[in-house]
């Protein structure tokens, strides 16, 4: 795939998000201390190194799960419905799940995802979002826990891609396209 050129600024530091995924899982912690039924389900790919990070960090017994949705990506799919590209592995039906995303954009991703897990009757299901941007909201859907509003920036790093690239690196940054020549 060709691409413009394009530099990565640093938004978020490693330091900063390590901080914040410990508050996140403390609070996690807390709320679920009254379940031994918890599954921790990451939505891939992007959501997987803030995941791994996450789970260390939650000081309670957890399964850990992945679904892959479709993404509507650059197609112009006015429906924006997701299909799964891999399924859970396990059963959810009267289980506590906390769904863990990369990033909630316009919500479509999460809205159909939360739609297609609740035909399997979970006990309740909750999410966690490393990110959010609020300004491009166009669904009702809501993270119970937030790591960091973010502007209106593409953003990468921290396991988030931009066309499956810079993934690894360790703090998120926002993609700006340099001078083409
Ligand atoms: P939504 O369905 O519009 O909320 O989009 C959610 C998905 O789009 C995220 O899980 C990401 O995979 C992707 N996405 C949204 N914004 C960004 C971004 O700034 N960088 C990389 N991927 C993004
Ligand atoms: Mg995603």
């Amino acid at each position: 795939m060709t691409q413009k050129p394009y530099i990565v600024d640093e938004l978020i530091s490693a330091k900063a998000i390590a901080a914040r995924v410990e508050a996140l899982a403390k609070e996690i912690s807390t709320f679920y201390a009254d379940t031994d039924k918890l599954v921790v389900v990451g939505l891939l790919r992007g959501s997987f190194i803030f995941i791994a990070d996450l789970v260390r960090e939650i000081q309670l017994p957890v399964e850990v799960d992945f679904l892959e949705a479709s993404s509507y990506g650059n197609s112009t799919v006015s429906s924006r419905e997701v299909r799964i590209l891999k399924d859970l592995r396990g059963e959810i039906a009267g289980r506590d799940v906390l769904v863990v995303e990369d990033i909630i954009d316009t919500g479509y991703t999460l809205k159909h995802v939360l739609e297609i897990l609740e035909t399997r009757h979970p006990r309740r299901v909750e999410v966690c979002a490393l990110l959010n941007k609020p300004s491009r909201r166009e669904t009702d859907v809501q993270a119970k826990w937030v790591g960091f509003d973010i502007p209106d920036r593409f953003v990468v790093g921290y396991g988030i891609d931009y066309a499956q690239r810079n993934r690894n690196l360790p703090h998120i940054g926002a993609v700006r396209f340099t001078e083409e020549n």
